[in-house]
């Protein structure tokens, strides 16, 4: 899949290098809910099992060909919320510094028309730490509306002493 500055295809062994290098930055993880990647053996680890399925994407920057950020989805079952069984959870980050270009916003796009018209899921849901406004931001500029809802996620790395605020998008192609 792609957008005009990104290809989202899977990661792969060869990415580990270009992995750690931004989630190693302590920046970037725990905004997300996972701790910074200690070394590239863990971010390796973290591609062949984390990341090794079909829920999953690299952002490769069109203009360079390097991974700079993730996106993906998790089903019922896996989820940091309770989701529908027909539901989706999306999640993302991007290196910092692509920060602030749009990236992340286009990408999202892509995801949701991918899990709206591809995958049929009924509800999107997202979520982000109250202390994380730019990650709310990307998810209002896609569509995503607040719930009012705001939870604690002990899933999440520090999730018990940080609220999470939730958004979600109803799909409105949606076929039973
Ligand atoms: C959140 C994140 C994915 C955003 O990626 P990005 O590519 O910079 O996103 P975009 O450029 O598409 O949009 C960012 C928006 O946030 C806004 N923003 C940036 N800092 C902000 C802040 N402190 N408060 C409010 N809005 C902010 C930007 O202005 C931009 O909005 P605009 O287009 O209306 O100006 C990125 O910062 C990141 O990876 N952070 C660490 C991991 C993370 O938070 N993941 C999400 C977990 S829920």
């Amino acid at each position: 899949m792609e957008t005009d500055r990104l290809i989202l295809r899977p990661w792969c062994e060869a990415d580990a290098e270009a992995l750690y290098k931004y989630a190693s930055d302590p920046d970037v993880g725990p905004r997300a809910g996972w701790p910074p990647h200690q070394s590239v053996e863990e971010s390796l680890n973290i591609i062949r099992t984390v990341f090794a399925n079909d829920r999953t994407w690299a952002l490769i920057l069109k203009s360079t060909g390097e991974p700079i950020g993730c996106i993906g989805y998790y089903i019922c079952g896996e989820s940091n919320i309770d989701i529908g069984p027909d539901d989706a959870e999306l999640g993302y980050w991007v290196g910092r510094p692509y920060w602030n270009q749009g990236l992340c916003s286009e990408a999202l796009q892509l995801m949701i028309t991918y899990c709206t018209t591809v995958k049929n899921f009924r509800t999107l849901w997202c979520d982000y730490f109250v202390d994380n406004p730019a990650s709310g931001r990307v998810m209002a500029k896609c569509g995503f509306a607040d719930t009012g809802l705001v939870n604690q996620c002990s899933r999440l790395s520090h999730g018990a002493d940080r609220p999470i605020k939730i958004m979600k998008l109803t799909n409105p192609y949606h076929t039973a």
